[in-house]
């Protein structure tokens, strides 16, 4: 309707309506990542609000969208790299893995199973992870954990969350606390009332509404949700917090942060599972989500021995509360074809309420735990089989996919047939045959199949990959269904192709000028990509994150890696030995890695797209000084003053290269009391040979 034909009443309920529907979008744009309306659509309705406020200025309303800030779509936050990455945890589920953890800490160490060892046991916060850097006292930085080593910048919002303190007193003068975002039960409830009042975005757990929150880009907005901090880890220190985790804690705490009361410190595995029970009793009445307990190795010096895994510590481990279940109707089974061709059969269900979140799909892993069957043919669920109609019983655990775990089959409808798995792939038709000892059915379309080439792409962007701002699944999804994109090297050229001319990007339903440039931008900007980020995201298979910086850091660069790949194609020889030599290579990855540059298609689709890129050679962490930084070791025989894990990761800190097998590109061997072939070898070869006193003190001297 025409503004200046109006009437008040009608002004007054359009600028309510208008009000309402500009907050959704901005939540859904800036929260969920799922604009609902393109962003033309968007500055139109602004306008019309800005319009009808001039005619009427004294119906604006106090929640007006001419008055929000910083909410125009298509800007974003900051990013921040952590000076030390944020890990995730390793989890324990029943009492014997806390055990195992025990004990794998011990023999790491070399601790007898009677020398003292204490824990720390707290509870595990279900919120998100935020890094604070204060400098000389003052807040001047805080970043959410993002994909570990690289976070968003949400300074403005956590200032105001009342738990985080602006200033402190007698603090180091670098100190970055670490610890977990959280919203209490009360007041996600009545966050979720006032949503609901206005027509705003309700969330479905406080977790989620907790991330909401600090991911406003407006910071009042943050502001008016109560969100709490607790302390429980740090980053960069200037110097250290004390001796234990226990006294680090404390000492946060008398900086004036809060920290989780239910800590406690616990002489072994007795006491760590007791107060694991304790803490799961008392779980619902705690007033906010925990989804498990956390022990971690009290003596920080044994904290640094324990080091590091690529994701998680050694020295810490999470034993999670068991997953929720529910019963439901499985209604029908859906077959999704994963991007290693891999036939996924998932369960459509009817809606059931799990832990508090509504599940309708879950997976049913594949055609043999459908038939009531593990991996090695054994009988799983008694050797009942799941069909569709069927009442099966549904879990989910954490961020985890739901999964089916059980069937009643006394509620079985008569008409229920057993379930037959495809043995053509549902998206190209091409064979899905089961070789050997593969659990899985696979599609055996390769590139030609749309599922594989579209999944291999939303891999492609995902976030240990090339982790492209503006392009996620969802556009990976549309851009290859239009044919825009249809293997990785064409997102690099999408600008060249649809940023002028006939056909924009620009244009396009649900994009505008200022988020086709953005998507542009964040393109272009991962032209420059590290080698193991490109190996990850070609998405071979068994050929994980982990994996791909074990790779990269082998061969460095990626020339070497082609010609490696190149001069390995036939499995042997001394390129395959080599390759497989990487300490954690096996000969099933190695096979994968290889087959993937042997195979012609998918060779010259890697070749199109590092034709695009310029690949960053993989460094290892600053090394410098390091007598054995560059140099391959290889540990044989038995070692006696640490264990042989410790040993390796203590030469890939000093920049070594550990492994399995000598070669005449081997350095030095490290070779203990009953050494036997390797020792043999080497000498043959002329290679250095330490024993473990040698090797300690070589590297003493860094
Ligand atoms: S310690 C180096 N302690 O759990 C490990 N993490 O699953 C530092 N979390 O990313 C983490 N409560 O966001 C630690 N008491 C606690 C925790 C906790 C919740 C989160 C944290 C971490 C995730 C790992």
């Amino acid at each position: 309707m025409d503004i200046d034909t109006l009437t008040r009443a009608q002004a007054n309920a359009e600028l309510a309506a208008l009000a309402q529907q500009l907050a959704g979008a901005n939540t859904s744009y800036h929260t969920d990542d799922a604009p609902v309306m393109s962003d033309a659509e968007y500055d139109a309705l602004k306008r019309r609000n800005a319009a009808i406020e001039a005619r009427f200025p004294d119906l604006k309303r106090r929640d007006s969208p001419s008055d929000v800030v910083g909410a125009a779509p298509a800007a974003g936050f900051g990013k921040i790299t952590h000076s030390i990455s944020m890990l995730s945890l390793a989890n324990a589920f029943t009492d014997e893995d806390v055990q195992e953890f025990d004990a794998s800490i011990r023999k790491y160490l070399g601790l007898g199973a009677d020398t003292p060892l204490e824990y720390t046991a707290e509870p595990k916060i279900d919120g998100l992870s935020l890094s604070l850097r204060y400098e000389n006292g003052v807040l001047i930085q805080a970043a959410t954990r993002g994909d570990g080593s690289v976070g968003e910048n949400v300074t403005a919002n956590a200032r105001t969350i009342a738990d985080i303190p602006h200033r402190i007193e007698d603090a180091p003068d670098i100190l970055e606390v670490r610890g977990e975002v959280y919203m209490s039960h009360a007041d996600f409830e009545a966050l979720n009332g006032r949503q609901q009042e206005i027509g705003g975005k309700t969330f479905a757990n406080p977790r989620n509404a907790a991330a909401g929150s600090l991911r406003q880009l407006d910071a009042e907005v943050t502001r008016a949700r109560p969100l709490r901090f607790f302390a429980y880890a740090w980053g960069s220190l200037s110097a250290p917090l004390g001796q234990t985790q226990w006294q680090a804690i404390r000492a946060l705490e008398g900086f004036g942060f809060s920290t989780n009361p239910l800590t406690i410190r616990c002489d072994g595995p007795t006491e760590m599972v007791g107060h694991y029970k304790a803490i799961e009793a008392q779980r619902a009445a705690l007033g906010y989500d925990i989804d498990g307990v956390v022990y971690k190795v009290n003596d920080l010096a044994l904290q640094d021995r324990l080091g590091y895994r690529s994701t998680t510590p050694r020295w810490a481990i999470a034993h999670k509360f068991p997953a929720e279940l529910a019963w439901t109707i499985l209604e029908g089974i859906d077959i999704q074809v994963g991007r290693t061709g891999a036939l996924s059969p998932v369960a459509r269900l009817a809606p059931v309420t799990v832990g508090g979140v509504v599940v309708s799909n879950a997976t049913l892993h594949n055609e043999d735990y459908i038939k009531g069957l593990d991996s090695k043919g054994n009988e799983i669920r008694g050797g009942k089989d799941i069909r569709i109609g069927d009442l099966v019983q549904v879990y989910r655990a954490g961020d985890v996919i739901p999964k089916v775990a059980d069937v009643d089959i006394t509620k079985r409808p008569d008409t229920a047939e057993p379930y037959e798995f495809p043995d053509v792939c549902p998206e190209c038709g091409s064979d899905a045959i089961r070789e050997p000892g593969d659990a899985v059915r696979r599609c055996t379309g390769g590139l030609i199949c749309p599922a594989q080439a579209v999944e291999k792409l939303k891999h492609f962007v995902s976030r240990g990959a090339f982790d492209i701002d503006g392009l996620g699944a969802k556009q990976v999804e549309q851009f290859y269904t239009d044919g825009w994109i249809a293997e990785p090297a064409d997102i690099f050229t999408l600008k060249e192709r649809y940023g002028t001319g006939m056909q924009q990007l620009k244009n396009r339903e649900g994009w505008g000028e200022k988020s086709a440039s953005a998507l542009f931008a964040a393109i272009e900007d991962k032209r420059k990509i590290p080698l193991a980020r490109l190996i990850f995201g070609l998405g071979i298979r068994h050929v994980g994150e982990s994996a791909s910086n074990m790779i990269a850091l082998h061969y460095g660069t990626w020339d070497a890696l082609a010609q490696a790949m190149e001069d390995a194609r036939g499995q042997e020889g001394p390129a395959w030995e080599d390759l497989i030599g990487i300490d954690g290579m096996g000969t099933v990855m190695a096979g994968s890695l290889v087959g993937a540059f042997a195979q012609e298609a998918e060779r010259a689709s890697i070749l199109r797209l590092v034709a695009q890129l310029d690949v960053q050679e993989a460094v290892r962490a600053d090394t410098t000084g390091s007598p054995v930084a560059g140099k391959t070791v290889v540990f044989t025989g038995t070692l006696e003053k640490m264990s042989r894990a410790e040993a390796k990761a203590r030469a890939e800190r000093l920049g070594a290269k550990v492994s399995g097998s000598v070669s005449a590109k081997t350095d030095i061997l490290v070779a203990g009391p009953g050494a036997g072939s390797k020792a043999k070898k080497a000498a043959e070869l002329g290679i250095e040979t330490l024993d473990e006193d040698g090797w300690l003190a070589l590297i003493a001297e860094s």
